[in-house]
């Protein structure tokens, strides 16, 4: 569905017009996004200024960040929090795309003094769609109150923080990083500096390890010689997923309702995968799709449970069957599918679990009283899972979307639409390939540290933002 201030946006004369006439209409920054298969340095045309108390000193999170970000071809200058204001623009014409802070030290009131003097005078030169990217450590890991206090307040500021830069295209995130868990750091930052994570803002993500694995470099198709099992894939998230899935090397196996058999098989035929037409809430579904799997001796790394409906009611006037429909495909089938893939072998224990959640799950919206009992089941599945299968080296995640521009979508009343476009910091719709961006991210190796967690896809979201 066409976003009319996106489209108005993009048109230079037309903002010109708007901007003369001082219409009060708010045009959102069209997003740059990144398109294809990672190239082998995904960071390569990019460049980041580190900022921190510990520059010139060893082994602090700013200088683990920029080891990151330079093997993955960014350009990386680094620079004391107190120095002058960084240029906007490189030594060979290359805008200012991220400003990384360092404040892994920061462990009282005074300290939290860095977050200012890093960016106060250096923000402004942050270009259209940049980034800024906080490290600090989570405050869990303190027993002391002053301490915890300052690592806390970081969340607060990049959920500030993106809420201002957000209209520039901009956004702000957290990553905490447990003590022993920073050689998983570097799959986050990338994800996060990247054109990938164009929808993603004022998150806080927390790097740990719940999951045994080893975390390894980055590397060119990730997932080749993975197979993919991604449900709901006719259209919409799952078929961007699928499709995102197999640039980066998997095989995909597509799952959807019989009644979107034309349409599955289409996708399918365009990502090289195989359709499979099962409906996930009918009786005995799910167990014959496993048991079809296990009879070909069909293995699947990564299980995607991406398929969902929405049914929507205020309580009192919810049929049961709207209840349980909506359960059965959001939740059960997800449920009961890991269990079952796990049981008959088709998935190992060292295997990826992906659960397409909402943040309908986190903020709650009325009439979906199901739907947000079901997706936010789904976090506290993942994390349970993690714990089960990080002994193994797996790990499972949930990505929370916001307002994503898909049927689902389309089929809000228009007050509804417009409103759930605009409640964000980036003003505007994501697309599925936001989602589907982040959700090959999470399927690689290199997102271990983030067993167990949400990663919300919302371009920062009012709803439990
Ligand atoms: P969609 O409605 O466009 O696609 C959902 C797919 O799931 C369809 O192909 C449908 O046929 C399939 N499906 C539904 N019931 C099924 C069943 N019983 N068995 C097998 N397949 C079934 O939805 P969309 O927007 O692509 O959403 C994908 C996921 O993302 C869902 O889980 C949804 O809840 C979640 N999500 C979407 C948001 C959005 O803004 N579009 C926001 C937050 C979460």
């Amino acid at each position: 569905m066409t976003d009319l201030l996106l489209e108005l946006g993009r048109n230079s004369a037309a903002r010109g017009t708007i901007r003369m006439l001082g219409l009060p209409l708010p045009l959102p920054q069209s997003l740059q996004r990144a398109s294809g298969p990672d190239p082998a340095l995904p960071l390569a045309d990019l460049r980041a200024v580190v900022v921190g108390v510990d520059v010139g000193g060893g082994g602090g999170l700013g200088e683990l960040a920029a080891a990151a970000a330079r093997s993955a071809g960014c350009t990386v200058e680094r620079e004391a929090a107190t120095g002058a204001a960084t240029a906007s623009v490189g030594a060979h014409g290359t805008p200012l795309h991220a400003l990384l802070v360092d404040a892994g030290e920061v462990s009282s009131v005074a300290d939290l003094r860095v977050l200012y003097d890093a960016l106060h005078g250096r923000i402004a030169a942050l270009n259209r769609c940049g980034r800024v990217i906080v490290l600090g450590r989570p405050p869990a890991g303190s027993r002391e109150p002053a301490r915890a206090a300052a690592r806390a307040g970081l969340e607060g500021f990049v959920r500030a923080l993106g809420k201002e830069i957000g209209r520039r295209g901009a956004t702000a995130n957290l990553l905490r990083i447990e003590d022993d868990a920073e050689t998983r750091l570097a799959g986050p930052l990338c994800f996060l500096l990247s054109r990938r994570s164009a929808f993603v803002s004022g998150q806080a993500l927390h790097i740990g390890h719940l999951a045994r694995a080893e975390a390894t470099q980055l590397q060119e198709r990730p997932l080749q010689g993975q197979t993919a099992l991604v449900t709901g894939a006719a259209r919409g998230i799952g078929e961007a997923i699928a499709r995102r899935l197999a640039e980066e090397g998997a095989r995909v196996l597509l799952v959807d309702l019989p009644s979107s058999a034309a349409e599955l098989s289409a996708v399918a035929a365009a990502v090289g995968g195989e359709a499979l037409h099962c409906d996930l809430a009918a009786e005995g579904g799910v167990e014959a799709l496993m048991a079809d799997l296990q009879g070909r001796g069909q293995r699947v790394h990564i299980l995607v449970h991406n398929a969902g409906i929405t049914r929507d009611r205020t309580l009192a006037k919810m049929s049961p069957a709207h209840w349980d429909l909506c359960l059965a495909v959001n939740l059960q089938a997800a449920v009961r599918g890991t269990e079952l893939a796990l049981s008959t072998g088709v998935l190992r224990p060292s295997g990826r679990v992906l659960c397409l959640s909402s943040i309908g799950g986190i903020g709650g919206n009325p009439g979906q009283t199901n739907y947000a009992t079901a997706k936010r089941a789904l976090m506290g599945y993942v994390e349970a899972l993690s714990h089960r299968l990080g002994r193994e080296g797996g790990a499972a995640m949930a990505i929370a979307p916001g307002f994503i521009e898909t049927q689902m979508t389309a089929a809000m009343p228009p007050l509804l639409r417009q409103a759930g476009r605009r409640l964000n910091s980036l003003g505007q719709g994501g697309l599925p390939e936001d989602v589907a961006d982040a959700v090959a991210f999470l399927a690689t190796p290199s997102a271990i540290g983030l067993a167990g967690q949400t990663l919300r896809v919302c371009g920062q979201h009012l709803a439990g933002a």
